[in-house]
């Protein structure tokens, strides 16, 4: 299920073709009711009635459609119909409509059919089994739509929704309906930090829904006003329909594609070998540089720009693991031939922000979200992620990897214990520094603590300087991809 591929608009259209086919088919039985009526008259059409409703008590069929007249006619002609057509009426098996078997990260509901979805109180994504088929028995599901299940925290505030198979007289009439699909996730859980926004909402948005280019209809569960601000522009460059606001939205919206919850396989990874999607991270990365307007898709260019210097820029975090000796970096980062830029990122001007980030050919900062923006570097840029005692190589790797895979060369640094600053919080031979696993197998909360809130980075310039001239010698070296 999860690995099933997407309507793409082509296959949208053969849908709609298909339906139009039902249509007929439908108008045809009845055209024959019709004429079965006029020639054998009224008396015939109660005998059949009567055979028929034996027929339904026999079979145990729902007790409702003795009451309803439509039903039954429905009923007599497609048996006439079954007679001229045996096999393309056969019920296909049922299959589950949520995958929540990803235990780790994501669950994702993928639906077709007749479906209605009403948020507003009930919660409720509800595929609607024609009458007369399978389904006696109700399947449910309950799905938290953003993927990151494994995080009670985050999850805690992310919306329920309710997925659910249901019979056509429990259905709620269509208010609204749409002829593209539908896709509802939720912005909450640990947005407000970019790395969350990205890593939680937005990668996973654009892995589930780039394919449909635009022809897509979002329903948005939690709405975080600001969030749906300040990413204006990658929503709209996915979507081309107005937000649904699926909280207080009291209409009912009838789709026949509606997939609940967010596909994902890494953070800040797309796993091209799961993703059914058949989009990569760099179709992610170009399509970022299309929403931010981002000019460059490659560094500076050694030797084509005399007296043009590659620029290096710093992330400047100002509460927790700050560089506190910035300046003296910066001077040592422009004897080594650098165009220094030592920047904070502004919480709501992203695209400003983005912008800085891809006119420079490295980027350095201290592990944290910030770290994020290597996203809008261009290709073949360098990235060096300072790492901050102690233990932290499993963590650092959140931004390794997707450093590699977003083809940028990645410099790590891991400062030594004179470069902490927990070296003025804690004695030497504390377990802070000796037994740092001690620390960490207290959990993350612990860990963080110590590790992530009471360090800042002092750089020792003498040990820091080889890896700026490692970056510069890697930016002269012709790199062909
Ligand atoms: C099926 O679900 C509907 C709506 O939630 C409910 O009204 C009905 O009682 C359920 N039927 C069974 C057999 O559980
Ligand atoms: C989100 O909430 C704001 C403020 O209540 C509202 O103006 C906006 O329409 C909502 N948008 C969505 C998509 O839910």
């Amino acid at each position: 299920m999860y690995t099933r591929g997407f309507l793409t608009p082509n296959l949208i259209a053969t849908d709609q073709a298909k339906m139009a086919r039902e249509d007929t088919k439908f108008a045809k039985r009845f055209r024959r009711l019709e004429r079965r009526t006029l020639s054998f008259g009224l008396g015939l059409i109660i005998g059949c009635l009567l055979v028929s409703m034996t027929y339904v008590v026999m079979f145990k069929a729902d007790v409702n459609y003795f009451f309803s007249i439509s039903n039954e006619e429905e009923r007599v002609a497609a048996d006439v119909d079954k007679s001229l057509n045996t096999a393309s009426d056969v019920e296909p098996p049922r299959k589950p409509l949520c995958d929540l078997s990803y235990s780790f990260r994501t669950d994702v509901c993928d639906i077709e059919g007749d479906i209605r979805i009403h948020g507003k109180h009930s919660s409720t994504v509800m595929l609607l089994s024609p009458s007369g088929s399978g389904g006696e028995t109700n399947e449910s599901w309950q799905v938290k739509p953003q993927p990151r299940k494994w995080d009670a925290n985050a999850m805690h505030n992310v919306r329920t929704v309710y997925v659910h198979r249901s019979r056509h007289h429990n259905a709620p009439q269509c208010t609204v309906t749409h002829t593209v699909p539908g896709v509802v996730f939720s912005d909450s859980g640990k947005t407000g930090n970019i790395f969350h926004d990205f890593a939680d909402v937005l990668l996973p948005l654009f892995e589930t829904t780039r394919r449909l280019n635009g022809q897509v209809q979002f329903l948005l569960a939690n709405n975080r006003t600001w969030w749906v601000y300040k990413y204006r522009h990658i929503i709209q460059k996915l979507s081309s329909y107005p937000l649904i606001d699926y909280d207080h939205d009291d209409r009912v919206h009838c789709f026949n594609h509606v997939i609940v919850g967010l596909k994902s396989d890494r953070d800040l990874m797309i796993d091209a070998s799961r993703s059914a999607n058949g989009v990569s991270i760099m179709d992610y990365v170009e399509f970022l540089r299309e929403a931010y307007s981002l000019p460059r898709d490659r560094p500076w260019p050694a030797g084509e720009f005399p007296g043009k210097r590659p620029r290096l820029l710093f992330i400047a975090r100002r509460r927790t693991r700050r560089f506190v000796n910035l300046d003296k970096v910066v001077a040592v980062a422009e004897e080594v031939g650098f165009e220094v830029v030592a920047t904070e990122p502004k919480f709501m001007r992203i695209s400003e922000f983005a912008s800085t980030i891809n006119s420079c050919d490295v980027m350095v900062g201290v592990h944290g979200a910030g770290m994020t923006n290597l996203m809008f570097l261009p290709t073949n840029a360098i990235v060096i992620q300072v790492v901050p005692l102690a233990k932290m190589d499993r963590i650092a790797k959140t931004y390794g990897e997707p450093a590699g895979g977003m083809k940028l060369r990645y410099l790590q640094y891991d400062i030594s214990e004179e470069e902490s600053t927990l070296i003025d919080l804690y004695p030497r031979d504390h377990r802070v520094f000796r037994d740092p696993d001690s620390i960490h197998k207290e959990g993350w909360f612990n860990m963080g603590e110590v590790y992530l809130k009471q360090q800042n980075v002092k750089l020792d310039v003498k040990r820091f300087r080889p890896v700026l001239e490692k970056a510069l010698q890697l930016l002269k070296e012709k790199k062909t991809e």
